[in-house]
């Protein structure tokens, strides 16, 4: 398939302190854009100006929720180079969405190659301050005008670009995390490991109740006894407990988070041993004020790495040591950042340069 460049009529006016970008609300001027039809596959790829979508009332995604995305970043280095983070790896989830979802599969080199080509034309665009980035977001959705529920036969596949600052409003301030005593993100079976949009909308009600009390994140329980530790819905949780690291095992209901695997990868190399359980929400608790959970945090692409500040649970609420971030946690940000800022070697072949 050939991927064909449209003109743009005019750049966009941008926001000229970068210390006023919030996340996700100002888009580049271009777009990558490809339509798939079952009886011709994927075809008119294209890069094209940013703009609304003329989608039919009838589309499958608006009443069936047939919807994958991702989410990726652009860092701009120093000496104003760019780099990516293992955006190959997104894009091979992309396609494991993408299957579970019954959606067609990219072809993962086209893909990324095109994504790329528009990186290179929007690179005026990505932020300078350390802490900024260029948000990716590719996106497919069910087009096909049809009511009746089964996968639809027309989709669009889209990357849009967004300059960004910190996820949370406090950069790498503590969150604080309320845990779900009722409501559940995923169940095995599901479709919790799959990155779509139905996920996150089973996720809103619960983190307006963390909301309305004053929290920044809901943390999920396992559906089935809603005692042991998933994912905040943002990014995949982290515990240094006991002195080693704990995070929840991948079995279908927890996101396979790029950064998860990376932090897994970096803690090895600092030699922490590696447990991959459920924690209990007792362990979290208990080992809050016992000192046993030593540190948490979150990992995920937007976030980077987050440290917890406390949790609440059942009307229970527990600082987690002084409240601060931790040692390890911070360390851990400070590793990953100066790779994807290029202050640090890429010893993994994570990095990829434009
Ligand atoms: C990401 O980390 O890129 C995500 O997709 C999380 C998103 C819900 C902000």
């Amino acid at each position: 398939m050939d991927l064909q460049i449209l003109p743009i009529s005019a750049p966009k006016a941008r926001i000229d302190d970068e210390n006023e970008l919030i996340f996700g609300k100002q888009y580049t001027d271009r777009m990558l854009v490809m339509e798939y039809d079952r009886n011709k596959g994927w075809h008119s790829a294209r890069i094209q100006p940013y703009g609304p979508l003329l989608l039919d009332p009838a589309a499958m995604v608006l009443h069936y929720s047939q919807e994958i995305f991702e989410g990726l970043k652009v860092f701009r280095r120093a000496d104003g180079s760019l780099s990516m983070f293992r955006p190959a790896d997104n894009i091979t989830r992309f396609n494991r969405s993408a299957e579970r979802m019954c959606m067609p599969q990219v072809d993962e080199k086209f893909f990324l190659d095109a994504m790329l080509e528009l990186i290179r034309l929007e690179a005026d665009w990505v932020p300078h301050n350390e802490g900024t980035s260029l948000y990716v977001r590719p996106t497919m959705i069910a087009t096909e005008p049809m009511l009746g529920v089964r996968p639809a036969d027309q989709y669009l596949c889209y990357v849009i670009l967004s300059p960004v600052g910190p996820y949370y409003k406090g950069g790498v301030a503590p969150v604080k995390i309320w845990i779900s005593d009722y409501y559940v993100r995923a169940t095995e079976g599901g479709t919790g490991e799959a990155k779509t949009g139905g996920n996150y909308a089973a996720s809103l009600y619960a983190a307006k109740e963390a909301t309305e009390n004053g929290y920044d994140q809901v943390l999920w329980l396992d559906a089935k006894e809603k005692r042991f530790v998933e994912e905040v819905g943002s990014m995949n949780m982290l515990f240094l407990y006991d002195g080693k690291i704990v995070t929840s095992p991948l079995h279908g209901t927890v996101l396979d988070g790029i950064t998860r695997r990376s932090v897994l990868t970096l803690v090895k190399e600092m030699g922490y041993e590696i447990e991959e359980r459920a924690l209990s929400v007792d362990d979290i608790m208990e080992g809050s004020r016992n000192g046993r959970l030593q540190e948490a945090f979150g990992a995920g692409t937007a976030v980077a790495i987050s440290p917890v500040g406390s949790f609440c649970y059942k009307n229970t609420c527990v600082q987690l040591g002084d409240g601060n971030p931790g040692k390890l946690t911070m360390e851990l940000y400070n590793k990953l950042t100066a790779i994807q800022y290029g202050r640090h070697t890429d010893d993994h072949d994570w990095i990829t340069l434009l």
